[in-house]
């Protein structure tokens, strides 16, 4: 398996090397890119760890190096938030840099999987969809928003409340990777009694957990650690599904439209990708009504992007 990292040199991608240096099985490529002159540097220092995982790296203008071969391709090349900003305000940069990246992939590694961590996700899928197919090569199966980060932070923020095993602890996360399209299955964790009057806060918090990093971080970006390990665990997913085992992950992908073009659901990985989109299950009231609350917001998002690339 070879997996490229664009964008290997920015506060995610340096971690998200490391983890995956020490994660990836025995035999596995890391190809690391970013426009910065340091990437090179970023891969023979992580080279320097022994396991049998190569590493290289490449700077500049053009991603083709880093791609050729690439089975997965993870895509945080772009600017992030600072206090005072929404995702949506970073689209006036980010949707550029997909673009231009998704036109290489399209070129170098069209039959590669594509998890993209690059911000406003709701819309950068969209941007990435549009290109791919525009080159006649979409396969909705391989192309993914990774919103992982909603996961891990609702599974630390209830295994916190309700005292559970943080790392035996699941929580579904439906919709997007923005405000009100984040959508915690509270209702669906396992061994988790809940008040009513705890459901909108701790949803709320998991919404806004982003916000609280950027916030905590005071000008100095935004998540970068958590989201290098949220990463790390969706392609190391995608590399044991790619590798033959089935694996179920909630993930933001082109499925059946019933809510929206692209939406963040459990799905079942296998050696194509998404081998089958799972149903959401049981939703209680609330959820519900959340749920249906934020379909006009995530449409707005996805159109966004489609315009971007038909405009
Ligand atoms: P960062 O500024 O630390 O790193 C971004 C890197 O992208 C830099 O090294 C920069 O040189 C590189 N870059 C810029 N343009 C490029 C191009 N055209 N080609 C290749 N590389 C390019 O930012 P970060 O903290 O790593 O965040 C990156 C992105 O990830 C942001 O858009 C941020 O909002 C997003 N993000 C998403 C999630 C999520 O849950 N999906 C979580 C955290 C951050
Ligand atoms: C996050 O959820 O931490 C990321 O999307 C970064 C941000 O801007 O909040």
């Amino acid at each position: 398996m070879k997996v490229a990292v664009l964008g290997a040199a920015g506060g995610i991608g340096q971690a998200l090397a490391l983890l995956l240096k020490v994660q990836l099985p025995a035999g596995s490529e890391l190809s690391l890119y970013d426009i910065a002159p340091v990437t090179p540097g970023v891969a023979a220092d992580v080279s320097h760890i022994p396991t049998a995982v190569k590493v290289q790296g490449f700077a500049g203008e053009d991603p083709t190096p880093a791609l050729q071969g690439a089975d997965v391709v993870l895509i945080s090349a772009g600017v992030a938030r600072k206090p005072g900003m929404d995702r949506s305000d970073l689209f006036n940069i980010n949707a550029g840099i997909v673009r231009n990246l998704i036109e290489k992939v399209a070129v170098t590694c069209p039959k590669a999987c594509v998890g993209i961590i690059t911000n406003p996700v709701n819309t950068t899928v969209a941007i990435a969809a549009e290109v791919l197919k525009k080159a006649g090569v979409y396969d909705k199966r391989k192309l993914f928003g990774v919103t992982t980060l909603d996961i891990i932070r609702s599974e630390t923020f209830v295994s916190e409340l309700k005292n559970l095993e943080p790392t035996r602890t699941t929580v579904p996360v439906i919709g997007g990777h923005s405000g009100v399209t984040i959508l915690p299955l509270l209702s669906q964790v396992q061994y988790a009694e809940w008040k009513e009057e705890e459901i909108a806060p701790l949803t709320k918090r998991i919404q806004n957990a982003g916000t609280e990093v950027v916030e905590a971080k005071a000008g100095g970006g935004s998540a970068t650690l958590s989201m290098a390990q949220a990463a790390a665990r969706f392609a190391l997913s995608l590399v044991k599904a790619l590798k033959g085992e089935n694996v179920v992950e909630c993930t933001y992908v082109e499925g059946d439209g019933k809510y929206a073009r692209f939406f963040a659901q459990p799905v079942r990985l296998g050696k194509e990708g998404v081998e089958e989109i799972l149903p959401l299950g049981p939703l209680s009231a609330f959820e519900q009504q959340a749920l249906d609350a934020m379909l006009t917001t995530l449409r707005a998002d996805i159109e966004l992007g489609e315009k971007f690339v038909n405009q």
